[in-house]
């Protein structure tokens, strides 16, 4: 397997990993241990990074992420979140202003929470919040933190940092993984129906926040794997007269406002599914192809 991403502006890619290695486990065995385990499995926001592509920057956990899942864009983990001369982040500055961390264990997740929907623009604290835990400062303080930080500008170095995918040395970004029998990563949707048609067994991997738990809590081997963020077909959505047609790829984060203009309450249903984390991860497609009841 070989995925190639901006690892805290930086290039970084990874050669020989299992396709089924979880961000979170490699961005701790490589040292950066701010990413913090809770759960290991989508619900506490413990292991909150930042993820940007040509779509924005969002919130996803770390714990139920797959590697190849970051092929092509930037990643920011809390130790990425200060610019490289030590100034701190707006949100980070405004939790130390309004005591917003005790243990400290909640505290990175939250902060990439924050520094995400703050990148966005988003002030809906208590919505992008609502999938981190802390169990010993209480939330007051963190919302108001939130709210401090949400009048200064996004700092110079995010604003700033290399584009997707792009190298230092200028090189073109990687917009699909290479061709890998592992675990290929096809770049269309006829790409995907031929290699598909030849592996039928094949466990398909969308958003992973189903798939992800098969890993990290059944301890499953999942043998062929492929991974379906790559095909951009499979991410669309479109209006034609009196018919939404919907990606399988396309996320809850991407339907809702798009739901919410023609059923109001299937919106508001959405907007209280889960969390931010999961729902910017959590597909269409995969959900009613696994029937998970998560
Ligand atoms: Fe709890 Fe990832 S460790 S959501
Ligand atoms: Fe202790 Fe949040 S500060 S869990």
């Amino acid at each position: 397997m070989s995925v190639s991403f901006m690892l805290n502006g930086e290039p970084v890619t990874i050669e020989g990993e299992p396709p089924t290695r979880t961000l979170l486990d490699w961005l701790r065995a490589r040292g950066l241990t701010g990413t913090k385990e809770g759960c290991n499995e989508g619900d506490c926001g413990a292991c909150t990074v930042m993820v940007s592509d040509e779509n924005g920057s969002r919130a996803l956990n770390a714990c139920i992420l797959f590697l190849p899942q970051l092929q092509g864009k930037s990643l920011r983990t809390v130790e990425g979140l200060a610019s490289p001369d030590g100034a701190l982040h707006p949100v980070q500055e405004a939790m130390i202003t309004h005591h917003g961390s005790q243990c400290g264990f909640c505290t990175p997740g939250f902060i990439m929470s924050m520094a995400a929907a703050h990148s966005s623009g988003a002030t809906n604290h208590d919505d992008y919040l609502a999938g981190n835990l802390c169990r010993c400062t209480g939330y007051a303080p963190i919302i108001r933190a939130a709210e401090e930080a949400a009048a200064q500008p996004v700092p110079p170095w995010l604003a700033d940092e290399p584009a997707l995918g792009e190298t230092a040395a200028g090189e073109p970004p990687a917009t699909s993984a290479p061709p890998d029998a592992a675990a290929p990563a096809p770049s269309s949707l006829d790409a995907f129906a031929d290699w598909y048609l030849a592996h039928p067994e094949a466990v398909l991997i969308a958003g992973a926040t189903d798939v992800g738990l098969w890993v990290t809590k059944q301890l499953r081997e999942l043998g062929e794997v492929a991974f379906l963020n790559t095909i951009p077909e499979l991410r669309q959505i479109s209006e034609t007269a009196g018919a939404l047609r919907i990606g399988a790829m396309a996320t809850l984060s991407d339907l809702q406002p798009i739901i919410a203009q023609h059923y109001p309450s299937f919106g508001e249903l959405i907007r209280r599914y889960a969390s931010v984390q999961v729902r910017n991860a959590a597909t269409i497609g995969g959900n009613i192809a696994n029937g998970s009841p998560i």
